[in-house]
């Protein structure tokens, strides 16, 4: 078979109807089985993670990493690599009734060169999640969004918490709402493309999962009247003169598709609800970043934390998302088309970015922005605390709460220091582990009060709290107040943390 025809096997869909999640479960044991995890399959690569992996060095995959071929290595290289596998190779992986059954739904193909898979599947976290190849001829528009560096990085960002109702907006293949399927009574998932919504059923059985729906439709269409107690979101968010993948560009401004999710919140998220969307952080000349993504929620209340990262010049990113073949004449029309339409669109810098949000009811709205690093597989980023930490400032119940617990300086600070400068002024410091997400920073002498009472060790919030105030002897303001947003100020850095 030519390669454009398996491409052409390849776009057909699922066969669904009637199909079990038990129909699906001896693939699902045979990929736990071999430990078909981000660790085990990125590490047959030699990657640390996704964006490692490069289509480009295909030979050195096969002819050097998988050349043992192991179960692990055939697998990888059917569902990650897309390369044939002999009748022998599969025939020791899957038993013969298992593999026609996945020819019948559509997983496996054979030709004259041997079986091969018309899906790819990507390991995140406990789950396994078919999508188009990554390594493939070419997209089209209707492709199912291979798992990328935003994927993965919302995978590990997602809220620490039990949810009644959870919304996975623009889902793909589904991946963030069947991650998210273990911690919701119901999840909903819904995209545009009828396309990924058929990968998304088949990977919520392939999950063994029955708590999941997928719709779909355009946005909050398919929802217009629930709501929901968590909201995720990864919309298409390239900014863009192409409109070729429903999976990628997202309007001139790159903001077309995440505009209306966020500002379809108010609508359906619910009072103490979170929501998650991670986009491309587009930078303009002389635009307040913050104020322009609370102005889209209007006049609601929710605290925003704007994490960004990698930001850099827009050559690069244009170079990282231009779909035409550089050895193709309409390359060198298409890049200038490109850097027009960001310069007229006053586009300074891009950044990987991740927006979460908690509706506070009536509480004050407070909105950070702060850089973070990309977390590795494995790592999670802890949103939910920093923005519970928000809602406390001003709610003096919780805050006592809090005071219950013990506290010592964060396992994120890899070195602090408390010394004096020449001048004689006292100087305090914290190197943070280069893995750390977040580097906090001790901002203000009462926050540098509450690190120093740490410095010592394992303390309890009351007394942490009267030895600050023994600290502030002289001072007029009011001792609650001033400790209570210094002490939240240096959570929320994570310079400090409960036990
Ligand atoms: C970047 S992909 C993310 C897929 C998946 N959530 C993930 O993280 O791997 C964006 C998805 O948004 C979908 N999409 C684009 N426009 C949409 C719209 N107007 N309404 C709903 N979904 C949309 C695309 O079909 C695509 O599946």
């Amino acid at each position: 078979m030519k390669v454009e025809q398996i491409e052409r096997k390849r776009i057909r869909q699922f066969k669904i109807r009637g199909l079990k999640k038990e129909d699906l479960l001896p693939l699902h044991d045979l990929l736990q089985k071999y430990d078909y995890c981000e660790k085990t399959v990125f590490g047959k690569l030699g990657a640390d993670d996704i964006d490692d992996i490069l289509v480009n060095y295909l030979p050195a995959y096969l002819e050097i990493h998988l050349k043992e071929n192991s179960p692990i290595d055939r697998l990888v290289k059917i569902f990650i690599l897309a390369r044939h596998l002999d009748d022998d190779e599969i025939k020791g992986l899957l038993e013969d009734v298992h593999i026609e059954k996945l020819m019948d739904v559509g997983v496996l193909d054979r030709d004259e060169m041997g079986y091969f898979s018309n899906v790819a599947i990507f390991p995140c976290k406990w789950a396994f999640l078919a999508t188009d190849h990554m390594f493939t001829t070419a997209f089209h528009p209707n492709s199912v969004y291979p798992l990328g560096m935003d994927s993965y990085v919302l995978a590990r960002a997602l809220i620490d918490g039990k949810f009644q109702n959870t919304l996975d907006m623009c889902c793909g293949c589904g991946v963030h709402g069947i991650l998210a399927a273990r911690q919701s009574r119901k999840v909903t998932g819904i995209d545009k493309n009828p396309r990924a919504v058929n990968f998304a059923r088949f990977n919520a059985l392939l999950n063994q999962l029955e708590n999941v729906e997928f719709r779909s439709g355009d946005i909050y269409e398919p929802v217009e009247d629930k709501d929901f107690d968590w909201i995720i979101a990864n919309p298409p968010f390239v900014p863009s003169p192409e409109k070729t993948l429903y999976f990628r560009h997202g309007s001139e401004s790159g903001e077309g598709i995440s505009k209306s999710v966020i500002a379809g919140i108010p609508d359906h998220l619910r009072d103490y609800g979170y929501a998650q969307i991670v986009t491309s952080m587009v930078m303009r000349d002389g635009e307040d970043y913050l104020k322009k993504i609370s102005g889209w929620l209007g006049d609601e209340h929710f605290h925003i934390l704007a994490l960004g990262t990698r930001f850099g010049p827009i050559h690069r990113y244009i170079l990282n998302h231009v779909t035409t073949d550089v050895r193709s004449p309409e390359y060198y029309r298409d890049i200038v088309t490109w850097v027009k339409s960001y310069r007229k669109g006053g586009i300074i810098s891009i950044g990987d970015g991740l927006l979460n949000f908690k509706r506070t009811h009536e509480k004050e709205s407070i909105s950070e922005f702060r850089n973070f690093r990309m977390p590795k597989p494995g790592q999670d980023i802890e949103i939910k605390q920093i923005l519970d930490y928000m809602d406390i400032y001003d709610d003096n119940e919780e805050f006592d709460k809090l005071l219950e617990l013990a506290f010592e300086i964060s396992g994120d600070v890899q070195f602090c220091w408390q010394g004096k400068k020449p001048s004689g002024e006292v100087s305090y410091g914290a190197l943070f582990n280069p893995g750390a997400v977040f580097e906090g920073v001790l901002n203000g002498e009462n926050e540098r009060v509450i690190f120093d009472i740490l410095f010592e060790g394992t303390r309890s919030g009351k007394e942490i709290k009267a030895k600050f105030e023994d600290r502030l002897k002289d001072s007029s303001a009011s001792k609650d107040e001033t400790f209570q947003r210094a002490f939240l100020n240096v959570l929320k850095e994570g310079i400090i943390r409960s036990i």
